[in-house]
């Protein structure tokens, strides 16, 4: 089991385990085990509801752009460590991850 930490959209903090792969992607997992309100495009990387901040300590950031990169820096609020939650993968390279749930404009 692998575990991610997160802030949701009204600030109340989680703690989440998963299996590696257990969902698609991370956006899948909040939206199971939170019930939040995001993903409206079902992952396809098109929205933008899925915003999260990773905590930068936390994980190292891969390197991205493109398409996702396009997407977040159309949210009003964007930042250097902004991400998809649909454009990552349910894996050990998240395992402790600390996130904040932005979600879309
Ligand atoms: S679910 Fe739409 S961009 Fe992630």
């Amino acid at each position: 089991m692998y575990t991610v930490y997160v802030i949701d959209t009204i600030g109340d903090a989680h703690v989440l385990e998963f299996k590696k792969f257990e969902y698609r992607n991370l956006m899948e997992l909040l939206v199971n085990k939170l019930h939040d309100e995001i993903g409206d495009c079902k992952g396809r990387g098109l929205c933008g509801t899925c915003h999260i901040r990773v905590h930068l300590s936390s994980t190292p950031m891969r390197f991205f752009e493109g398409l996702e990169n396009n997407i977040l820096k159309n949210q009003l609020e964007y930042y250097p460590n902004s991400r998809l939650a649909c454009q990552i993968l349910l894996d050990e390279h998240i395992d402790t991850m600390q996130i904040e749930i932005i979600g879309g404009d």
